[in-house]
């Protein structure tokens, strides 16, 4: 890659442009405010705060092309296996494909067996939100709780608590996701199960943590109900695997299908999407889905210097290679969107912490930045001082709705003023000149100057509609796509997770076993294993 003449050139133009600060790129383009900026589907990226130039674009674009950007793009429209380690077709676009699309894999068109799903998923959330679908015991269901973890959790309760102003109130949705019986035990603390409905949501349907969940909320359903009929009303799954789902008691009549195309951080708009539905509705599920598309269009079609997530994408390659920051924060202004720096962690890291490419090779650049965040304007009052004044260059979204959904005083104008000059104070910073003018003793004046320079795109949307909600999330999947292609990796597998699993699997008899029998880890483990027997063992 570093031999490529394309990667040359950004080496070179990062030497020149790293000397220059953002006020002097303001300076010599004084319409770089507006000129910078894109827009499409309900969304407006202002990238003009970023240490780049128009040149800088057009150079990141003959890279993206170099690498093939635009031919994988297409291969992943087409449904061609680019998930080459796990031979699998990459289609999350068809989940969100208008019913008369044909999106071609193996000689079928998966659009028709999407729209089987959606509809079977819409009527069974009329029939529980209407109340005709009841308990065991005839009780109304008013307690939904989804059990699944990674992408069969992160991506429902982001999207949850992101449209819960569209959500029927008469409902209580939990999310179980950790191995760590707390989270069960308070999740359904206040729960009766005459009135719960478990979502097992499990791609495989072997995922330790979501199986330990599954079994204790049938067992905890079972304590109460006494039935195994019960099991049939108060349990559906959302799986790929039929044969397990029957396997655990599930009737499969119960069971909302998805693919092996549909990767677990890609699929919150796929079945997993059940609780989504459950608590929004099936219309204005069906207008999320439409923001979805609105922007897979857009990516599909729009010109490279034009096109939201390419600017997005290769402005994070930008970052993460030629200035070496090693993170990326996501602000977003609006509390409903409290989860979705948790939701981007698994879509971003999981895709992209890769340290081979395609071919096995190993890479002599760096992959996928470390994402993090939380909504402002909590953050400012707790980590921005490092954004501001510490050593690490750390580029940064805003996102930012033109309307509240919940209008109060004048709190809107305060947040948005706050998003608006977080993004000019890390811009342009405050010089010596400018604290000693403000009467600063001397003393002090390094301390209050900000140097300003710290990138930052600022993205805004009118509204948090779930067709918004569609937009934002497809925005930051193919955002990621298009890094992934750049870096020449496979975005879709997730081989890294794989070693963990495999050893907690032989560590739990080893903890549970009363004899110290042969310990074959290394010193460290052996004793911790020791150490938490005994514990075990003194706690009963
Ligand atoms: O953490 C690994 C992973 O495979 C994720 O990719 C996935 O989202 C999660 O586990 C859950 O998997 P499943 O839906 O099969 O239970």
């Amino acid at each position: 890659m570093r031999k490529r003449p394309e990667w040359k050139a950004l080496e070179a133009h990062h030497a020149e442009l790293s000397q220059t600060h953002l006020r002097d790129l303001f300076a010599a383009q004084p319409g770089r405010g507006e000129q910078m900026t894109a827009e499409a589907v309900g969304l407006y990226l202002d990238y003009s705060k970023h240490r780049a130039t128009d040149e800088t674009v057009g150079l990141l674009i003959e890279l993206a092309r170099a690498c093939g950007v635009t031919e994988r793009r297409a291969a992943m429209f087409a449904g061609e296996r680019i998930n080459t380690t796990e031979g699998r077709a990459v289609l999350h676009v068809a989940l969100r494909a208008p019913r008369d699309e044909t999106i071609m894999v193996d000689g079928v068109n998966v659009v028709d067996g999407v729209h089987e799903v959606l509809d079977r998923m819409a009527g069974f959330a009329d029939r529980v939100r209407s109340g005709e679908w009841t308990g065991h015991t005839g009780r109304r269901i008013t307690n939904i709780v989804n059990i699944g973890i990674g992408g069969s959790d992160l991506g429902p309760v982001m999207a949850y608590r992101a449209l819960r102003d569209y959500s029927d109130r008469s409902m209580t949705f939990g999310f179980v996701s950790n191995v760590d019986s707390t989270d069960f035990v308070e999740t359904t603390s206040t729960f009766d199960p005459e009135e719960t409905l478990f979502i097992i949501s499990s791609k495989t349907f072997s995922t330790l943590e979501t199986m330990t969940n599954a079994n204790t909320a049938r067992a905890w359903c079972l304590e109460k109900l006494g039935d195994e009929a019960a099991i049939a009303k108060h349990f559906v799954a959302v799986s790929t695997n039929a044969e397990a789902v029957r396997a655990f008691g599930i009737d499969t009549d119960n069971m909302f299908g998805f693919w092996d195309w549909v990767g677990g951080r890609y699929s919150m708009d796929s079945a997993i999407g059940l609780s989504t539905m459950l608590a929004i509705g099936p219309k204005h599920y069906a207008e999320m889905l439409s923001g979805f598309h609105a922007m897979d269009v857009h990516f599909q079609n729009a010109p490279l210097e034009a096109n939201l997530p390419v600017l997005m994408g290769l402005m994070a390659v930008w970052y993460r290679d030629f200035f070496g920051a090693q993170t990326a924060a996501v602000l977003p202004y609006d509390q409903y969107l409290e989860r979705f720096p948790a939701y981007l962690q698994q879509l971003t890291m999981e895709s992209n912490g890769k340290h081979v490419t395609l071919d096995g090779a190993r890479v002599d650049y760096e992959t996928g930045a470390i994402y993090w965040g939380e909504p402002g304007t909590n953050g400012q009052h707790s980590f921005y001082q490092m954004i501001h004044q510490g050593t690490s260059l750390i580029p940064c979204d805003f996102i930012a709705f033109g309307e509240s959904l919940n209008p109060l005083g004048d709190h809107h104008d305060i947040l948005t003023a706050n998003v608006l000059a977080q993004a000019e104070a890390l811009a342009f910073g405050k010089t010596a000149d400018e604290v000693r003018a403000e009467g600063t003793a001397e003393e002090l004046v390094a301390h209050r100057v900000f140097e300003g320079n710290r990138p930052s795109s600022t993205i805004v949307l009118e509204k948090l509609t779930p067709y918004a909600l569609g937009t934002l999330v497809a925005l930051y999947e193919h955002s990621v796509f298009v890094q992934g292609a750049v870096w020449g990796i496979d975005s879709f597998d997730q081989w890294g997770v794989e070693l963990g699993k495999v050893l907690a699997k032989r560590i739990i008899p080893e903890l549970q076993a009363t004899d110290d029998g042969d310990l074959t880890h290394d010193s460290s483990t052996n004793a911790l294993i020791r150490r938490f027997r005994d514990m075990r063992g003194e706690g009963g």
